[in-house]
């Protein structure tokens, strides 16, 4: 599974620009379901069909990343986030462009309290000396993500996008794995969550399914002097209690906590005070879905160096392939 991690990882796809992450997964899972569709928001939907309960999964395609916004004569880019971009910790990051084009995030050198290096006084050099060198290589309105290498490393995954590709690989595996079951089932990956769960509200409009989980990543409470959680890496995929997003509906939850305690599947009860999931637009669609969660506890998110343990992924798809059973 870790290769199939690596290459959704490493694939280019910022909110709005899902397109090559979609191609990639639809070639994965050609053959394996019943009907692939794509909405007008860009959401890939794989169906397995069947004549029991609409079940839909939903895992967003889409990453962080910075976005141009002006080109000095100086050919130095100016930018602004593309969803929730710590700033004390991409100084010094690499970005890369669609087209392949790496740039540096620096910060003008007058600055001397590092609190107040906000986006305004950063910048990216791509290596060009003037505004023509670098339009050649870069236009206003492009999007660049981290670079992050992905390292599996003593059973640990190490990448840029785990936020959320992670779960874009989970609902692959558990597509892959074909659970024998009445009910039609939608994978569904869906577009622009990081700039505010956009994908996920058309594309439970468009299914307007019995139950839906988000297959996310959630924070951690196990590094040091973190805010107090009880998630910790390693110990389970989360059933989420809620987020900031939503309140999980207590038929979900305790069906997940139903099919974890019966396959012996660790778990652990997430609280998240901070971060949203598709499920938030997702349950209040239509007359409302009853919708729930499930999540890989990963530390540094949003950063080019997230962390997460690959037996919490596998146990997340062992619990998705229960779940569906009911
Ligand atoms: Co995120
Ligand atoms: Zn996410």
């Amino acid at each position: 599974m870790f290769e199939l991690i690596k290459s959704l990882t490493q694939t280019y796809g910022p909110s709005g620009n899902e397109k090559k992450v979609a191609e990639k997964i639809k070639n994965l899972l050609k053959g394996k379901v019943d009907e692939t569709r794509t909405d007008a928001m860009g959401n890939l939907i794989c169906v397995k069909k069947g004549s029991g309960k609409k079940i839909m999964f939903a895992a967003h395609m889409d990453e962080i990343g910075i976005i141009v916004t002006y080109i000095d004569e100086n050919g130095f880019l100016r930018f602004g986030n593309v969803g929730g971009l710590p700033q004390l910790i991409i100084m010094g990051q690499r970005v890369r462009f669609e087209n392949g084009t790496v740039g540096v995030i620096w910060y003008e050198e007058n600055i001397d309290n590092m609190k107040n290096a906000t986006l305004e006084k950063m910048y990216i050099d791509i290596g060009a000396s003037s505004r023509e060198e670098a339009e050649k290589m870069v236009k206003v309105g492009d999007m660049g993500i981290f670079v992050g290498e992905t390292v599996l490393q003593n059973g640990k995954i190490i990448s840029k996008a785990l936020d959320d590709r992670l779960g874009c690989a989970i609902l692959v595996e558990t597509a892959l794995r074909n659970v024998e079951t009445d009910n039609e089932i939608y994978y569904v990956f869906t577009t622009q969550e990081e700039v505010g769960l956009r994908g996920a509200k058309t594309a439970a409009f468009g299914i307007v399914p019995d139950m839906a989980l988000a297959l996310d990543v959630c924070d951690t409470g196990d590094t040091p002097n973190c805010k107090p959680m009880s998630v910790k890496m390693g110990k389970g995929p989360t059933v989420k209690i809620k987020d900031r997003s939503v309140i999980s509906h207590p038929e979900v939850k305790d069906r997940l906590i139903r099919a974890a305690e019966k396959a012996n599947i660790p778990y652990q009860l997430e609280v998240s005070l901070y971060g949203g999931t598709d499920a938030g637009s997702i349950h209040i669609t239509a007359g409302g879905i009853p919708s729930g969660g499930i999540s890989i506890p990963t530390r540094f998110i949003h950063d080019a160096s997230e962390m997460a343990d690959m037996n919490d992924v596998e146990n997340a798809v062992r619990l998705l392939c229960e779940f569906i059973k009911g």
